[in-house]
């Protein structure tokens, strides 16, 4: 994702020349009118044996087998729907007239530790491919190895922060390349058989991700990663960047001899205008607009951004009469399950300006976040069929039914307090850890010290001070709640009160997601700096993380009365006797403060209604399971639970609730 606003520290002007690479393509140039949907109906009709994708510099198209080709393409992450789902969802991309998939492939998920690597259910990337190659669609892949996509430090796994060197991350540093390589030593090998040339459905492949929006704009590197890319793709597929509107996005981000693309959405008054910025580098070929935004990405405490159908239209309608190609970022956005979601900063003073994004990735697309089509989903299906794409009428514009469950009740289980909740060894150092010093991922850290004498003995009221808190902290003396200071409010220091009584000071941090994008995205999380009491530096500390990958533990304590906050709460509830479907449904969690929330051992994201304006939890029916078996919810609850301790599910997603903190 491009945000224009911030401001690029370097800026550099030299002009890539990108023109020359594609002259010997050009040749296989002998089709008649543009083939849209008709081109798609089956692999079969090829007359040629051999499977070609290629540009066209003298008529300014893509070619596919020697035939004219455009594509009208829409973002979906495997990632970020179950994999139950991911048919249904494809399925209704085509019947929009949509001839292609766009997706970031998410390194976190498939290597969560170094040379661990998962391609299992909502990672099974090879089984997502192959049902888009069942609806005869073709893809755009995105491997990264950097995705932005607003997730936890852009789709790269924490562990590289532990182990490369700073600053060296998306630069030609040995070492980080060296954990590239290997991770694409793992994926390429599997997407082979999937590209284009090789029989699949694979036609473009991205390198890199949008680097000129970073400052390094280190050409060794984006040329070292082209030829590590050659070196799986061949020409199998073809090779392309994406870079903002602008010269200097596109003179840093696009890379000698691989296809350029820009992105922009529909606020742009002539997509003619973004399409210039190619011209200025990539004289001919087909112009793609590769990120085109129907919709907009929204962060805690913030409205949601709206965009509106009519300019989705307008433009649309612009980029089909230039003969472009584009996909729609994004078509179907999906969610932030557990702690996936990103967060973006102010760019010169990265404490200060932070804006962690929603567990909800709906992002005002054209298909809800649950999967269903919007009023702006059949606009844009209108438009396509008028341009000629293959568009169906077999998709509903009525939602698909959701459950409404009722309310239940939740008992007390234990408090982050409790030893039994702890289950993580505590460790001890003079000075405050970040997680990644602990290799702790998600989550959060309870920083504890016991005040000296002389602590307790301060001016009263003391001022408290942490100079970079990542993310928000809670503050207890005695494990009793004082006050909360926060990265997005700025907070830097507060005023406490001790009394000659108190033994504890513990600060609570919570991870609100790393920065996804921009020039600072070493976002190490915790306490960063010394921690002060006036001017006495406090410590030893002791530090507990609680990164809560894990609830099933809960269900095996015995509830209690009362429970002192943070705490973990607990019921089990069976659905409805005449249930034939676990239907989709929300979870609602107002009168409820902040928290974590799982169902079937299954982390569904933040909740923060007071925080807004996500309110709801979307709990997919495949989370649930029939009657009579029961379902078993966990709340993790940081500040304050409703007298009932009750919640809802209920059938209507509400995601423009008040900001009130
Ligand atoms: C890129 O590589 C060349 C040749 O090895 C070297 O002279 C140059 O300094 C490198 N540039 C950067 C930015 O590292
Ligand atoms: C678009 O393609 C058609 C042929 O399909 C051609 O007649 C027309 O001139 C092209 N328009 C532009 C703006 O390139
Ligand atoms: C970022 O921080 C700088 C310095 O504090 C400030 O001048 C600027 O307005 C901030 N930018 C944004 C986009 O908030
Ligand atoms: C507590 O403060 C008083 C007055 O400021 C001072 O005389 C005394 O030495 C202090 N005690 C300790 C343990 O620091």
């Amino acid at each position: 994702m491009i945000i224009s606003y911030f401001i690029k520290k370097k800026m550099r002007l030299e002009i890539v020349s990108v023109l020359l690479a594609f002259s010997s393509l050009s040749a296989a140039s002998q089709s008649s009118s543009p083939v849209r949907d008709q081109d798609v109906v089956s692999y079969s009709l090829n007359k040629s044996t051999e499977r070609t994708f290629i540009v066209d510099h003298e008529k300014n198209e893509f070619l596919k087998d020697g035939k004219v080709f455009r594509y009208v393409s829409g973002s979906l992450h495997y990632f970020r729907i179950p994999r139950e789902y991911w048919k249904d969802r494809i399925h209704k991309m085509k019947a929009a007239g949509l001839n292609a998939i766009t997706t970031y492939v998410e390194w976190s998920l498939h290597e969560p530790f170094p040379g661990v690597y998962n391609f299992d259910g909502l990672a099974d990337i090879e089984y997502f491919l192959e049902l888009i190659k069942k609806e005869d669609m073709y893809v755009l892949l995105r491997p990264g190895p950097y995705i932005c996509a607003e997730r936890d430090f852009g789709g790269f796994p924490y562990w590289l922060l532990n182990a490369t060197p700073k600053k060296s991350l998306r630069t030609n540093d040995p070492t980080y390349k060296d954990y590239v390589k290997k991770w694409f030593d793992v994926l390429m090998p599997k997407m082979r058989p999937h590209l284009y040339g090789n029989g699949g459905n694979i036609i473009m492949v991205q390198v890199e991700n949008e680097y000129g929006s970073y400052y390094p704009c280190d050409q060794n590197y984006t040329i070292w990663l082209r030829d590590l890319f050659r070196s799986y793709v061949n020409e199998k597929a073809l090779l392309f960047t994406i870079d903002g509107c602008g010269s200097s996005y596109l003179a840093c981000g696009s890379i000698p001899e691989v296809f350029a693309t820009v992105d922009f959405g529909a606020s742009v008054q002539n997509a003619q205008d973004c399409f210039n910025f190619i011209r200025e580098i990539q004289k001919t070929g087909p112009l793609v607009n590769s990120e085109f935004y129907p919709g907009w990405l929204s962060h805690w405490q913030e409205p949601n951004p709206v965009v509106h159908s009519e300019d989705v239209v307008r433009v649309m309608k612009q980029m089909l009469s230039l003969n472009a190609s584009f996909n729609f970022y994004m078509f179907h956005g999906g969610t932030n399950f557990g702690f996936t979601s990103g967060a973006n900063t102010n760019q010169s003073t990265p404490n200060a300006g932070y804006q962690p994004q929603l567990t909800s990735y709906d992002y005002d697309a054209p298909m809800t976040e649950a999967g269903d089509p919007t009023e702006k989903y059949f606009k844009i299906k209108q438009v396509l069929g008028e341009a000629e794409f293959l568009v169906s009428n077999e998709i509903s514009p009525v939602p698909v039914s959701k459950g409404n469950y009722g309310k239940f009740m939740l008992k007390p289980v234990a408090s982050f307090f409790d030893k039994v909740t702890q289950r993580m060894k505590p460790v001890v150092s003079d000075v405050p850890l970040t997680f990644e010093d602990m290799d702790i991922n998600t989550g959060f850290v309870m920083y504890e010290t016991t005040l000296t004498e002389e602590q307790k003995n301060i001016s009263r009221p003391a001022i408290l001070s942490i100079n970079s808190i990542r993310d928000r902290a809670i503050i207890y003396l005695d494990n009793v709640n004082v006050g909360v200071m926060s990265r997005v409010k700025g907070n830097t220091t507060m005023s406490i009160t001790i009394k000659s009584t108190n033994e504890k000071l513990t600060i609570l941090v919570e991870n609100q997601g790393r920065v996804n994008y921009g020039n600072f995205f070493e976002d190490r999380k915790g306490i960063i700096d010394p921690v002060t009491l006036n001017n006495l530096t406090l410590g030893p500390w002791k530090m507990i993380a609680h990164p809560l990958n894990e609830t099933s533990w809960v269900s095996l304590i015995e509830p209690v009365q009362s429970v002192q906050l943070p705490a973990f709460y607990k019921t089990t509830f069976v659905l409805p006797e005449n249930t034939t479907k676990c239907l989709d449904t929300y979870l609602d969690p107002t009168g409820w403060t902040k928290g974590v929330a799982y169902v079937n051992g299954i982390n569904l994201g933040r909740y923060w209604p007071l925080g807004g304006p996500q309110v709801t939890l979307y709990v997919p029916g495949v989370f649930l399971v029939m009657p009579p078996a029961s379902n078993k919810l966990v709340m993790m609850e940081l500040e304050g639970a409703p007298p009932d301790l009750s919640v809802k599910f209920v059938d209507t997603p509400n995601l423009n609730g008040s900001i009130t903190v």
